[in-house]
């Protein structure tokens, strides 16, 4: 091979007594501009590959330390970061650099849909990085096509656009709701207290947690929130310049709390009666995870009226994607052209390499029925939790969710839970169940969310049960 392609990885690191250091100069050797034209080998495969990206050196393996230290000198701490150094996966399961296994009951919230190490997106992502990884949204190509049509068979007559997280995807919904009431000088968004639409200026302005807005203002103008599950609370903050709505069809951050089916309906009722777009932010509860492919189907199931039910626009990442970074919105039929050529874009958005992988993993989800798997295993899963919280008062006052997206709620001010009591609750349960080895997601102060992968066993599950078992009745009084 051209060695002037040979790459050792900057800055080298090296081990002193255990401990990672860097080496002050970069070993790089860089091709000269001649050298990069056409010049792969024509038997180029990945042996080659191996070549030029050579394992990295052994330096982390089982030294927590170092690469914790690593971090802290050199990413930035926007992150309240747990303990855990994470090496590999396979299936439910994540092991640390020591090797330690822990059950994995958040999926990297909600995004690990098949679990670690799935074969099949393994399959995906090397098949198709042997075609073609990358194409301008300046041209056609079939992956994205065929997602697209996946998707909209899934919800119904509309359109998609691709991009590559859940904040992007709200954020084309909130262009979306602009270009739809900029004609009348309509541009307001109503959203709701507690909700959660992502980290960009547009979407912290978009969330209902002072939290998040906390230093970061002035906050993008046009969002307002409401309580959520309250239509009259909605129809009373609307004003002549609101030009769209958007809920969560279950709140994930905000603790689990859907959306009921009175309010899905009424909201519907209310953006028809007064022009407005219906937005869902469909990222976290989306994608089969209650057991339908969208949260408000499973909410409106056997509903009167509930069949017909949709909104004008869904957001969709996480799961979309299994870990594979993609975000989509999905927009209704009549709205579905007012996004024109130049209006909006994504340089990686639907790549054909993430787009490979959403279908295989829709296949897969197809083919093994994991929206049943979720449904079921979540009924058991939520039945355990129930019985828990029978057994345990003092520790769970309520059980929530559908499917598997789940949570239980802890009484107030648990007087075994001793740790940190700078720390919320939530967090000082979630080192307690580390300890036990499970991974679970506090939301709030108050709630443990439990988000598994879809295809999720019901042996993990009561393997999961016995686990918070182990934990809450220590400490219970
Ligand atoms: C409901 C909801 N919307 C949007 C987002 C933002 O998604 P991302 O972090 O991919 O931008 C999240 C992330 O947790 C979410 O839960």
């Amino acid at each position: 091979m051209n060695p002037a392609l040979r790459l050792a990885y900057p800055p080298a690191l090296v081990v002193v007594s255990g401990c990672a250091r860097l080496t002050s100069t970069p070993n790089i050797t860089l091709p000269s501009a001649g050298t990069l034209v056409n010049d792969f080998p024509d038997s180029f495969d990945a042996s080659t590959m191996k070549e030029i990206v050579p394992s990295p050196p052994p330096i982390v393996r089982n030294d927590a330390a170092a690469v914790q230290a690593l971090f802290q000198q050199n990413v930035v701490p926007s992150y309240g970061r747990f303990d855990i150094v994470l090496s590999h996966g396979s299936g439910s399961y994540l092991y640390d650099i020591t090797g330690r296994r822990y059950l994995d009951l958040g999926s990297g919230i909600a995004v690990s849909a098949l679990g670690h190490a799935h074969p099949a997106i393994t399959e995906a992502l090397v098949e198709q990085s042997r075609k073609i990884i990358h194409v301008s949204n300046f041209y056609y190509h079939e992956p994205q096509g065929r997602l697209a049509q996946a998707l909209v068979h899934l919800i119904g007559p509309g359109k998609c656009f691709f991009c590559n997280s859940g904040v992007e995807a709200n954020e084309g919904l909130f262009k979306l709701a602009r270009k739809f009431g900029h004609d009348e000088g309509r541009f307001e968004i109503i959203t709701t207290l507690n909700s959660f639409h992502g980290r960009t200026l547009a979407g912290i302005a978009a969330t209902g947690q002072e939290k998040v807005k906390k230093g970061f203002e002035p906050l993008v103008p046009g969002f307002r929130q409401v309580p959520y599950n309250d239509l009259e609370a909605l129809r009373a903050a609307l004003s002549p310049a609101t030009a769209a709505i958007m809920v969560e069809g279950i709140q994930g951050e905000g603790g689990v709390t859907l959306a009921s089916a009175d309010y899905l309906l009424g909201l519907r009722r209310l953006c028809d009666e007064k022009k407005l777009l219906l937005l869902m932010d469909g990222v976290q509860c989306g994608h089969f995870r209650t057991g339908r492919f969208q949260s408000f189907q499973r909410i409106l199931e056997g509903v009167p009226g509930g069949e017909t039910f949709l909104p004008d626009g869904i957001s969709m990442a996480k799961s979309l994607g299994g870990g594979f970074p993609i975000g989509a919105f999905w927009v209704r039929a009549p709205y579905a052209d007012l996004l024109g050529a130049g209006t909006h874009g994504s340089t990686y958005g639907g790549s054909p390499l993430a787009c490979a992988v959403a279908l295989q993993i829709l296949d897969v989800i197809q083919r093994e029925k994991l929206a049943d798997n979720a449904r079921q295993v979540g009924d058991f899963f939520k039945s355990g939790l129930q019985q828990l919280a029978n057994n345990y008062p003092s520790v769970i006052q309520t059980v929530r969710g559908t499917g598997l997206m789940l949570g239980i709620e802890l009484v107030p001010q648990i007087p075994n839970l001793t740790g940190d009591s700078d720390k919320a609750q939530a967090i000082r349960l979630a080192l307690l169940l580390h300890a036990a080895g499970l991974l679970a997601i506090p939301a709030g102060a108050q709630i443990m969310r439990f988000l598994p992968p879809l295809n999720l066993r019901q042996g993990e599950a009561e393997e999961g049960l016995k686990l918070i078992e182990s934990v809450v009745a220590r400490l219970a009084v």
